[in-house]
């Protein structure tokens, strides 16, 4: 009975005697919502930006694109980024996550060229946050390298602890005083897409090898960055911030919901978000000892003499642990994995090297437009279970968690997820979970990597097609405004006279080329 209700929220409710329907979120509490560089800003070669690696890869590839559509103008937010500021005023959220880009910033990734037009326009859009007392998370890193660092070998080689350590410095320097939350990095589980595989820039296929390269270095990197803003700028007067890692965190489960654990599983969750809070949030520190055992016996049998996992020095491991002052957790869907008899290694959702399981989804679970994206809630509030039993409390921030669509206004889908998943977080912060923040994925739809458009992941729709990158509130972003508004998950919550708000509305926008909610 326990674990039925466990997978149905009302049930848990009425089970625990609990009426969620009464419950706010505490006032502390932060509501915001997040966006990424490339995803957005456009103005991809323009007032000296650098090229990255996603300029490279979808110039030169552009058949990856799902639908024609890049970075190269995304939704323009380099010259429209007053307009984001009015939305994020208008939804009513209290910090907004966006990404700097590192080569618009330092355009060939080191610090001895500095566009001071780029940092300007962070200064900018930084001080319209400041204007309207909004906290400003925001990343280092969101998968844009300069392509003159990858020319270098880019996340494989060790080098780069140190660029990334100097553009910290000079991100510090400028911005230290007007961000609230710092992160390093956006999810270094990219190196299996990136290094091991094709689905992301730069596409370099090392797989077994770059992979964990990759992330040996991006987590040294972010560590360095994280001792450089504790030593030298965290107990400045004007510095008042924290400073974390971005980890997607999707829950894995044995197909039957089975609350037993088995090895299978408990590998796999290793792999897939261990790796990287297993050397900040454990107490032994280091990679997970499951992870290094299984990569360093199948490195053996392949006749190598060291394991593909690089090791991590004693004094790399001591710099790493406790190296955030909070999990930055990315969440969106729920798999379920298995023991594979046949060998087959894992297609979903990223083709870990070391580990052959089975991983799929349940065909009951509501579909949304990307294919690896399931409704899955409990899957959140299970996820925020585990981390709370295995790394004992610590302080979480949801920094994405989002539903793709197609184009339209009337997302009932996304407001039902965003309900229930929101049931989720308060299920959680009952249970004392250190809970600081939800980040909605995302502000507006923009160009979600190689699938470009197609899969619509905007509280705000964007026309694409009008030079004015025209954003139009969708039904979820006046859902979203009531919730941070009341802080309460409202079961009842309809918007009044639809078809005058949206359909009317509508023509008044593509009017005005723009409104308020
Ligand atoms: C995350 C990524 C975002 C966005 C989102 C939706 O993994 O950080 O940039 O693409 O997925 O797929």
């Amino acid at each position: 009975m326990k674990i039925f209700c466990v997978t149905l929220f009302f049930c848990f409710s009425q089970s625990y005697g609990w009426d969620y329907k009464k419950k706010l979120f505490p006032s502390d509490f932060r509501f915001g919502v997040s966006t990424s560089a490339y995803q957005i800003e456009g103005a991809w070669d323009e007032d000296g930006k650098g090229e990255s690696i996603w300029d490279r890869y979808v110039h030169t590839h552009p058949e990856v694109i799902a639908d024609g559509w890049n970075g190269d103008n995304a939704t323009d937010s380099y010259h429209l980024y007053k307009r984001d500021v009015e939305m994020l005023r208008e939804l009513g959220v209290d910090h907004y996550r966006f990404s700097i880009s590192w080569p618009r910033v330092l355009p060939n990734g080191h610090i001895n060229t500095i566009n001071e037009k780029g940092l300007q326009y962070y200064d900018n859009l930084l001080d319209e946050l400041i204007k309207y007392n909004i906290a400003a998370m925001v990343t280092m890193y969101h998968f844009d390298l300069p392509q003159r660092l990858q020319d270098l070998g880019g996340w494989t080689n060790p080098e780069i602890i140190q660029w990334f350590e100097d553009y910290a410095r000079v991100l510090f320097d400028r911005y230290g005083h007007k961000v609230k939350y710092w992160i390093t990095i956006n999810q270094p589980d990219v190196c299996f897409d990136a290094y091991g595989g094709n689905k992301m820039a730069p596409a370099v296929d090392l797989k077994g090898t770059g992979d964990y390269v990759c992330v040996k270095n991006m987590m040294l990197a972010h560590a360095r960055a994280y001792r450089l803003f504790e030593k030298e700028y965290k107990s400045r007067s004007e510095v008042n911030a924290k400073l974390g890692l971005s980890v997607s965190i999707n829950w894995f489960d044995a197909p039957d919901y089975s609350t037993s654990e088995n090895e299978e599983l408990e590998l796999y969750r290793a792999f897939s978000f261990g790796l990287y809070l297993h050397p900040i949030w454990s107490e032994s520190g280091d990679f997970p000892p499951s992870v290094k055992k299984a990569v360093a016996k199948n490195s053996k049998a392949e006749g190598l003499s060291k394991s593909r996992l690089p090791e991590l020095t004693a004094e790399e491991i001591k710099m790493l642990k406790k190296s955030a002052d909070f999990i930055g957790m990315n969440h969106y869907t729920t798999f379920f994995v298995n023991k594979t008899e046949s060998g087959v290694r894992s297609g979903l959702p990223y083709s870990f090297p070391d580990i052959e399981v089975h991983v799929s989804q349940s065909d009951k679970w509501l579909p949304s437009k990307s294919a690896w994206l399931k409704g899955v809630p409990y899957g959140l509030y299970k996820s925020l279970l585990y981390l709370n039993r295995v790394y004992n409390r610590p302080p979480i921030f949801i920094t994405e968690h989002g539903w793709s669509t197609d184009p339209g206004l009337h997302d009932t889908s996304r407001i039902n997820m965003m309900r229930e998943y929101s049931r989720g977080l308060l299920f959680s912060l009952e249970d004392g979970t250190d809970l600081l923040g939800l980040t909605v994925w995302s502000l507006m739809d923009n160009i979600e990597w190689t699938a470009g458009t197609s899969e619509r992941f905007g509280l705000y729709e964007v026309d694409f097609d009008s030079p004015e990158k025209t954003r139009i509130p969708r039904v979820s972003a006046h859902y979203y405004k009531h919730m941070i508004h009341s802080r309460i998950v409202d079961e009842d919550w309809k918007l009044k006279n639809l078809d005058m708000s949206i359909s009317n509305r509508r023509q008044k926008i593509l009017a005005n080329k723009k409104t308020e909610l």
